[in-house]
């Protein structure tokens, strides 16, 4: 599994334990009342599971698998950036939301989100074409 993969599953892996924790705080807090600020986890529930889970683990995977250059994948740069951008931004937005930081801090997640997406493109648009024959089963 190359490198990249890796790192963006194993972030995808804590941010589904952390979100599925915070899922089983909202949801006993509503059978049983704990505590009122336990609502505020919701966007932080939010965040991690939709973003910081199923897309970073969409991203990871696609590296990881979609078609390469013979045996390259192309230029590893705009991955990386791809990476602190998205998790940058799920931790801005998502915790921003749960200790109700400023708008703008809110915002900047949102942006930092919006440019991983667009680094992740970078990288994979080139990659997005027919199989080279020799490369196929290999990996
Ligand atoms: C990948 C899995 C999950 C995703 C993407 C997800 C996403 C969401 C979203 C988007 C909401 C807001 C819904 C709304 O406001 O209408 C929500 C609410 C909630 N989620 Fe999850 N969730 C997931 C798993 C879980 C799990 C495993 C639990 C509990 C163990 C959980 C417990 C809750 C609770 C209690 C709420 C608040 C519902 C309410 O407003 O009354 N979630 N979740």
């Amino acid at each position: 599994m190359p490198r990249p993969t890796i790192w963006f599953l194993r972030s995808a892996l804590i941010h589904l334990a952390l979100g599925f924790t915070f899922g089983a705080l909202l949801l006993w807090n509503k059978g049983v009342p704990l505590h009122p600020l336990l609502w505020r986890l919701l966007p932080a529930h939010m965040e991690f599971l939709l973003l910081g889970w199923i897309v970073q683990l969409a991203m990871g995977v696609a590296y990881w698998i979609l078609p390469r250059f013979y045996t390259q994948r192309g230029d590893v740069r705009p991955v990386w950036l791809a990476f602190v951008l998205l998790n940058g931004g799920v931790w801005l937005a998502g915790m921003g939301g749960t200790l109700a930081a400023p708008a703008w801090v809110i915002l900047a997640g949102r942006l930092c989100e919006a440019g991983a997406a667009a680094a992740f493109a970078v990288h994979a648009w080139p990659r997005v074409k027919p199989m080279a024959p020799e490369a196929s089963h290999r990996d």
